[in-house]
């Protein structure tokens, strides 16, 4: 039987080191701003995690929530002023965006300093250059996790499925940084399920429920689960758990494996831009 990577005891115990550190600071407490855009189930349930988890901190936190059919201008204009807010010192804006906005214009508005996502390409360039200053919460919530379970990625053979922006392609830029050999798969690749087999370390970014079976994972492989996919009244994993976990060394749980570990380290980004603006 696999070892559980617990990211809900991992991401509480990050939380309750952050909450110890707001606590002794003698100035304004570091504050975040989420820009939340439609009316997307799912976002709304992350939006208010995030908001809640960063009032329990003793942070700052406002969300900024827009109808959906809101433009781009007003989006940019909403941005402009958090960037020269002083009270703010991380900025979110919650993904997916309504289609008739074009994502990169608004994540290229964000100032790269108070990009607590990582996703301007200020941030995804250094990152890709070795010399990160923001990293994107969920694919750094993984390494942090790899890491406290003492799994050494270096010259392992990793295989990312899923090639986004906000998990695929940092995740393989973390996992190279590290000296693992990495192959990312998608949509259009041949023989999936064979590279898959392959992989000393699984990520499962793909956003399809119970996608990667038994017969695609090697004995003994780590695997970490990135789905969240709603089926019937459960929220479930793109890795079929109750199968794979009887042929690997290390598994993460849905829920409670790498969903709260994004938080964590969206707040730990947070107080980190407030530490950069103190300086
Ligand atoms: N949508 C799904 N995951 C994320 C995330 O980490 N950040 C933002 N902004 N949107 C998301």
């Amino acid at each position: 039987m696999a070892t559980l990577l617990d990211g809900k005891k991992l991401s509480q115990k990050i939380i309750s080191q952050l909450k110890e550190d707001i606590q002794k600071l003698k100035k304004l407490p570091p504050g975040l701003a989420v820009i939340l855009v439609g009316d997307n189930p799912a976002s709304k349930i992350y939006v208010s995690k995030k908001e809640k988890t960063a009032k329990e901190l003793g942070m700052y936190s406002e969300v900024h929530r827009l109808p959906r059919a809101a433009s781009e201008k007003e989006i940019l204009s909403l941005i402009q002023f958090l960037n020269e807010s002083p009270k703010i010192h991380g900025i979110l804006v919650q993904m997916p965006l309504p289609p008739h906005i074009q994502t990169q214009f608004i994540l290229n508005a964000v100032s790269p300093h108070k990009d607590v996502d990582g996703f301007h390409p200020f941030n995804l360039g250094r990152l890709m250059m070795g010399d990160p200053l923001f990293i994107p919460c969920t694919p750094q919530g993984i390494m942090e996790l790899l890491k406290e379970y003492h799994i050494d990625v270096a010259g392992k053979k990793a295989v990312v499925v899923g090639r986004s922006l906000i998990v695929g392609k940092p995740m393989a830029h973390l996992l190279l940084s590290q000296n693992a050999t990495v192959t990312i798969c998608h949509s259009k690749t041949k023989n999936l399920e064979e590279e898959c087999q392959t992989a000393d370390i699984l990520i499962a970014a793909i956003g399809q429920p119970h996608f990667i079976k038994n017969s695609f994972v090697k004995k003994g492989a780590v695997v970490v689960d990135v789905g969240m996919n709603r089926l019937k009244d459960k929220i479930v994993g793109d890795v079929d758990f109750d199968t794979v976990q009887e042929k690997v060394s290390y598994i993460t749980p849905v829920p409670g494996g790498i969903g709260p570990m994004t938080i964590a380290m969206l707040l730990k980004n947070t107080y980190k831009a407030f530490l950069n603006t103190a300086l």
